[in-house]
Parts: structure tokens; sequence; C-alpha cells
């Protein structure tokens, strides 16, 4: 390896990575927008490498929750932590060493229209690694697009020549571009058919597996529940009033859990699921 691949390669250095229980700790948030109070006194720790789905009724905080989260959006009260470090306590644009550590597909996927698929992934590395060489960045950027999924050639099109489900795709690949160890999933499967949704939630697991990432996955899709999360934490009341598999939750017997999971579609898909396991 020639020296100057060498100096790219630390440029790119991995930090070390987060080995503690709990990436993702909120304590005692409260969002509030005007007289709107979002969120309330609410608690969630996120567990190393799984997959937690986060559901809740339109309009009950997932989004306003996730972007808490990854510092786009102050709380009026209450404490964050990513991989040990306070979001809270920080300022949006200081250098906390962490902003570099995750990748986002935005609920609606947020791509740049007028850049190329392949340009939407460099991005984040320009951003956060303008040292790196364009044909670096670019080979980076092929690589992250062909890992979620998407033909080569996608990287040269625009996000408006391509299906709802390849622009996910490149939503993702976006997300992916600095090697993430915690991924955000805002909907990623709204939208999709049903075939495409499965596609994409095998995909996202096979993802988490292969590169040990913890995903926190909001999603209205009661098949990618069952099929890929390990917990789901649940949204009501301006808190998260339950988190667990499937099953604790059922034992919750909370009327909106209960309405959720057991109601036709969560029934559908619990059948569903039953014989893919079987
Ligand atoms: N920037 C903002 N300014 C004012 N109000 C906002 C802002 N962002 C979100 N809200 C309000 O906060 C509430 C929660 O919004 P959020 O987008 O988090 O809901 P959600 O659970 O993601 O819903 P959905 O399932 O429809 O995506 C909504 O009532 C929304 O109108
Ligand atoms: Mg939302």
């Amino acid at each position: 390896m020639s020296e100057e691949t060498g100096s790219e390669k630390r440029a790119l250095g991995r930090h070390e990575r987060f080995r503690g229980d709990y990436p993702v700790v909120v304590e005692g948030l409260r969002n509030q927008f005007g007289e709107q109070v979002v969120h309330e006194d609410l608690d969630l720790k996120v567990r190393r490498r799984e997959i937690l789905g986060v559901v809740g009724g339109s309009g009950t905080g997932k989004s306003v929750l996730m972007r808490s989260i990854i510092g786009l959006q102050q709380p009026a009260q209450g404490n964050i932590e990513v991989f040990g470090r306070s979001i809270t306590e920080a300022e949006p644009d200081e250098n906390i060493g962490i902003r570099n550590r995750w990748g986002v597909l935005f609920q609606g996927g947020a791509l740049f229209s007028t850049l190329t698929v392949g340009e939407n992934v460099e991005v984040p590395l320009r951003q956060f690694y303008p040292e790196l060489s364009p044909e670096l960045r670019r080979e980076i950027a092929r690589y992250k697009v062909i890992l979620s999924g998407l033909p080569e050639e996608a990287a040269n099109k625009f996000p408006s020549e391509l299906s709802g489900g390849m622009r996910k795709r490149a939503g993702l690949a976006r997300a992916l571009s600095l090697d993430p160890e915690l991924l955000f999933l805002d909907e990623p499967t709204a939208g999709l058919d049903p075939i495409g949704a499965d596609k994409f939630d095998r995909l996202t697991k096979e993802l988490q597996d292969t590169l040990g990432l913890t995903v926190f996955l909001i999603t209205h899709d009661l098949d990618t529940l069952y099929a890929i999360c390990d917990r789901v934490a649940v949204l009501a009341e301006k808190r998260v009033i339950a988190v667990g598999t499937i099953p604790e939750l059922l034992e919750t017997q909370h009327p909106w859990i209960e309405e959720y999971f057991n109601g036709p579609r969560g029934r559908a898909a619990q059948g569903t699921q039953a014989r893919s396991d079987g």
C-alpha cells in the first residue's frame, strides 16, 4: 500500500467504536413548540446492536425524537447522550467528535434533487473528510450505492429519475456514507409495495448484522416490526409508554398497544410472520 493511501486511510480512520451497553440514552426529555408540548418526561435507552422499532400514532413526535437525538432539535428540557457524550449540552455546530458516527435516512428521503445519487452520497464525505481526494470520495460513494442494493449506474442518476424504492436505497446509501455505528431510519418502507418493503427490511437486517449497526427505526409498518425488530418502543401520551419485544408489549395491556398489535392489520402481520417462521 502506498504512503498516500495510508494517510488517506488515517483521515478516514475509525474512531474507536462504542463499547457501552446503550449508544443512545434519553432522560427526562421535553420538547415543545409554542404551547404545544410534544414530549414530556420521555425516557428511552437504545441497546447496542439492536434494531429498535419506534411506533406511535401520527404526530406523536417520533420524528421530533429522532431529530433531538441527532442534535437538530434543541429540547426544552432533559438530557440526551449518544455514545456517552451529551448532545444536549453541545452547540449544534460544535465538533464533539460523534456527528460523523451516525447515518440518517430522513422521512421522505431528503436527497438533493440537483445532485446525482453518487454526489448525494458524497455530501457527508465532503463535509467530514474534506481532505479526501475526489477519486477516493467517488469510489467510496460508488461502493455505498452498491451496498444499498442499487445498480452501479444509479450513482449517475438524479433522484427524479429513480423509483420510490430506489430513492429509499439512495437515501440509505447516503446514510451509510461515513460507515456509521448508529443508523436512524425514519419510515424507510412508507410508500413501498409489500415486496419492495420486505426487500428493504431484509437489507436493513443484513446490514445491521454484517456491519454491527445499532438501528433506530421509526415505522408504521407492522410487518417490519415482526420481521426485523429486536424490541419496539411505543410513543404515546408524550412519552415512551413501553419498550420491549412484541410479546412483552402485549402483556402491558395498554389499550393503544392492544389495538395496534391486535387490530386487523396487527393480526395479519402476526399471521404472515408465523407462516414465514414455520
Ligand atoms: N419544527 C416544528 N415546528 C412546530 N411544530 C413542529 C415542528 N416539528 C414538528 N412539530 C409538531 O410536533 C408534533 C410531532 O411531529 P412529528 O413529526 O415528530 O410526528 P411523527 O410522530 O413523526 O408523525 P408521522 O408519523 O406523521 O411522521 C406534530 O404535531 C408536529 O406538527
Ligand atoms: Mg414522522
